[in-house]
């Protein structure tokens, strides 16, 4: 899912339907800019946020989209289901169809499990929030069927070792709010984690919340099911 860089002399061979050697004319002539610079390159690397015109007539303009949703339980994290609502037949935000099949979800939650969900046309940018290189904390609220105890601290920073997918869980931050309820960090997103580390301790989860990706909190004021759009920096605080 990777942004391809492609080149620009290619770009405009295909969209204005012209050979290459037209192309370099056109360079050699001044007439293409790529974000508002003359382009001399052919071989300029460009990608699909690069604004290209060719005299006064766009080329190509996409928009970046960065978009903050408060899911639902019940609503699933897909682009597209047979059953059930997904998140993007929830956002009722300005976008054109384009624009909407363009998105993907930056980190899945599970059909019963509700709060922040992040989507975006910018797969670099999804890729630096997701990647275990850049260890991105997610944040979530845990209710539980029984009472917890200080046993489960030590358990969930240790790791558990998942048989199915042979890995260990990295160390996973628990803090104690109550007796049914916990506060849960995770820095990756195996299947259904958080549940099955409960579930080691026989103990399920009766709702799951996501609070936070990284520098990005749900916003109090996002009511259920609604989106709004968000302004990134290029680099990911962690
Ligand atoms: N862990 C789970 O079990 N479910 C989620 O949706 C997210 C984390």
């Amino acid at each position: 899912m990777s942004i391809s860089r492609a080149r620009l002399d290619r770009l405009i061979s295909e969209k204005c339907q012209i050979n290459r050697k037209k192309v370099r004319l056109l360079l050699a002539q001044k007439r293409v800019s790529v974000d508002g610079v003359i382009a001399t390159d052919i071989a300029q690397a460009i990608d699909k946020f690069s604004i290209i015109k060719f005299d006064d007539q766009v080329i190509q303009e996409n928009r970046a989209l960065y978009i903050m949703l408060h899911k639902p339980v019940g609503v699933v994290c897909a682009t597209k289901d047979d059953k059930h609502k997904t998140v993007i037949d929830l956002i009722n935000l300005k976008l054109t169809q384009a624009e909407k099949i363009s998105l993907h979800i930056v980190g899945r939650l599970d059909l019963n499990t509700s709060g922040l969900v992040l989507l975006t046309n910018d797969s670099r940018w999804s890729e630096q929030l997701t990647s275990p290189k850049s260890k991105v904390a997610k944040r979530y609220l845990v209710t539980l069927k029984n009472p917890l105890d200080h046993d489960y601290i030590n358990a969930f920073a240790k790791g558990m070792y998942f048989a199915y997918e042979d890995i260990t869980t990295k160390p996973v931050k628990l803090n104690i709010l109550s007796q049914y309820r916990a506060e849960v960090i995770l820095m990756e997103g195996r299947y259904h984690q958080i549940k099955r580390m409960f579930g080691r301790f026989d103990n399920p989860v009766t709702a799951l919340h996501r609070t936070s990706i990284g520098p990005f909190i749900l916003d109090e004021n996002l009511c259920v099911g609604e989106s709004k759009f968000i302004s990134i920096s290029n680099k990911i605080v962690i």
